[in-house]
């Protein structure tokens, strides 16, 4: 299970994330949804290691510490050897190495070394257009196959936490389908995610908990069962009539 706590975080003197607390579900898989700006990138910046905060971070009830740091934020690729992994927005792969070179470099933590082949084969399996194109460079391919070689890298990695930022973010419905098919599958499969997902629809047909943040605030936490799309909405376009973190 991931937890923060009045988690407060930014960049520099800007300030983006205001005290938030959130409980991830372990096995569940949790959707924030927000307009542009709302903070959600930074949200998963902060899990991740890569900007300092105030508050808490807590993995399976325990302060995210780096390996053999007493204190101080962990690290990076500590926290992917310790299984919280992130598939970064925009789909940010190694653009002059393959698709190969790119899912294989998600495999860096020691504890996924060993098995490596077996698990290069099972992301084939997962993405078989990935398999066509194992030798292409990874800047010459469509946004689509571009997406799936930045979760099969992630993949790579053996999450038990799977944080994913905006995966449909400028791809055809189609493709769009493919990706939330796998999305499911990871769900089937028992990994905790994490989606920042834009299009509520969507979020909303994969998600157990939704919350909905705006301003670096989390003003709606709900199940996505009990979710009622139009009061969502006027939350999410702040429309009038409506105030935020207000119940009916
Ligand atoms: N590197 C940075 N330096 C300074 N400010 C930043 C930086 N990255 C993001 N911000 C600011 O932090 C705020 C939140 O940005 P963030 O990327 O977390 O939003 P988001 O919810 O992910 O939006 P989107 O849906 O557009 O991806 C914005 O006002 C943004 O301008
Ligand atoms: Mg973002």
């Amino acid at each position: 299970m991931l937890e923060t706590r009045n988690l407060t975080s930014g960049y520099g003197a800007i300030t983006v994330l205001w005290d938030v607390s959130l409980t991830f579900r372990q096995g569940a898989l949790t959707a924030i949804v927000g307009p542009n700006g709302a903070g959600k990138t930074t949200l998963l910046r902060a899990l991740t290691g890569l900007l300092p905060y105030s508050g808490e971070i807590l993995m399976d009830g325990k302060p995210l510490k780096g390996k053999g740091q007493s204190k101080g934020s962990a690290k990076t690729w500590d926290l992917a050897a310790q299984g919280l992994v992130m598939v970064p927005e925009g789909r940010l792969v190694f653009r002059d190495m393959s698709v190969e070179e790119n899912l294989c470099l998600g495999a860096y933590p020691e504890r996924c070394r060993a098995d490596l082949a077996a698990n290069l084969e099972r992301m084939y399996a997962f993405f078989p257009r990935l398999k066509e194109r194992r030798r292409q460079l990874a800047g010459s391919l469509s946004g689509g196959e571009a997406q799936m070689v930045a979760m099969g890298r992630g993949l790579m990695a053996k999450p038990r936490i799977l944080l994913i930022d905006e995966p449909s973010l400028g791809l055809a419905p189609v493709i769009v389908n493919e990706v939330f098919d796998i999305i499911r599958r990871l769900k089937g499969e028992g990994t905790t995610i994490v989606l920042i997902e834009q299009n509520t629809r969507i979020a909303l047909s994969v998600a157990d908990d939704v919350h909905l943040m705006r301003s670096g605030k989390v003003i709606l936490s709900e199940k996505a069962a009990g979710i009622d799309l139009d009061r969502l909405h006027d939350l999410y376009f702040a429309r009038e009539g409506t105030t935020e973190g207000a119940s009916r």
